[in-house]
């Protein structure tokens, strides 16, 4: 649950004269600092960079004394993210580590932690790190966006206590067990899956479609909507499944445009929105209402089942894919 203790532990950070975020991280780890990247900009207003830990090696990093940098881990052990940290930490810039095992080296070495708290998680893929990582990076984006005076105090517990109670609705989504084995079957029979989504539902997009190809082994993509006629389309045909993520938010209707011209190419869909219009796809998936700013967190829970009942179905290993640590510590 979202719980704001750990707001003490980042007190010192004035988060007014912060210039800029970065946010450093491999994988899932990644795509949950993608989210929180839509999330400072519009709640706390303040710009963010993102970088996958290898990149952020390799490229010329130009270093913002103001900046913060904060690397996510569930293993705390990641040597691309460690590597980054210790590169960052000799440029004396801020650093807080988002990190689920806090007897970790990268737990140990940045200037502030931020404890995921998901419990040990065993199988390779994550999956309550996820969630529980977008729930932390949900509040330190809310306390930041309540000490620049942005929400105020009340606002912010108002929406804490909210968050916990909406959070209960998730429960909803895993009664419709039915129709996430129907569309795990459609899956399978896919000639390729197409995830599409605009806005903070593209790095949830990102997040399925890797949760699905690592346990099933299907060919599978994301991208963001608006980008679909930009070269991918091309992949499109009768034989595709395109699962495209609609909450009801500004955004909604551009992402059911992009969908209508995957449709005029005969592709199925699966369409998962919150909406009640009459809309005419293969496979509805009916969304609880949520604010917006939570969708991430919801559309996260079904598209982690679509991968773990069409890895079922097709006889895989859910807890230990092929060619996958759970610790990535090499390069
Ligand atoms: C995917 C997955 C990986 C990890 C990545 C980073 O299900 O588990 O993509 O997210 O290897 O690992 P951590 O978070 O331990 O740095």
């Amino acid at each position: 649950m979202v719980s704001g203790e750990y707001v003490d532990n980042l007190s010192a950070i004035d988060w007014g004269n912060v210039s800029k975020v970065s946010i450093i991280a491999c994988g899932s780890s990644y795509n949950a600092g993608m989210v929180a990247k839509y999330w400072f900009e519009s709640y706390a207003k303040i710009p963010v960079e993102i970088d996958f830990a290898s990149e952020f090696r390799a490229r010329n990093v130009i270093y913002d004394k103001k900046g913060v940098y904060i690397f996510i881990s569930q293993s705390g052990e990641t040597l691309d993210t460690l590597s980054a940290l210790k590169e960052a930490k000799k440029q004396n810039v801020t650093t807080i580590g988002l990190i689920n095992n806090l007897n970790s080296s990268i737990a140990n070495l940045s200037d502030y932690l931020i404890p995921i708290e998901a419990g040990v998680e065993t199988s390779v893929a994550a999956t309550k790190s996820f969630i529980a990582q977008l729930m932390k990076l949900l509040n330190l984006v809310l306390m930041a966006s309540k000490q620049k005076n942005i929400i105020t105090q009340s606002s912010y517990l108002g929406m804490l206590s909210d968050f916990n109670s909406e959070i209960a609705k998730l429960c909803d989504i895993l009664s419709v067990n039915r129709k996430i084995i129907e569309i795990s079957k459609a899956i399978t029979q896919a000639k390729n899956v197409i995830f599409i989504g605009r806005n903070h539902m593209y790095p949830i997009c990102l997040e399925g479609a890797l949760k699905l190809k690592e346990l099933s082994y299907l060919p599978v993509f994301a991208i963001a909507a608006g980008e679909l006629k930009h070269g991918s389309i091309a992949l499109v045909d009768e034989d595709s499944l395109i699962i495209g993520l609609a909450p009801k938010n500004d955004v909604y209707n551009k992402t059911l445009s992009s969908i209508e011209e995957v449709k005029a190419r005969g592709a199925k869909i699966v369409l998962l929105t919150d909406s009640k219009d009459n809309i005419d796809v293969e496979y509805l998936f009916n969304m609880p209402k949520c604010p917006d700013i939570l969708a991430p967190l919801f559309y996260t829970v079904p598209l982690q089942l679509f991968a773990y009942q069409t890895a079922l179905g097709l006889g895989r290993n859910v807890d230990r894919p092929r060619n996958l640590a759970k610790s990535v510590t090499v390069e």
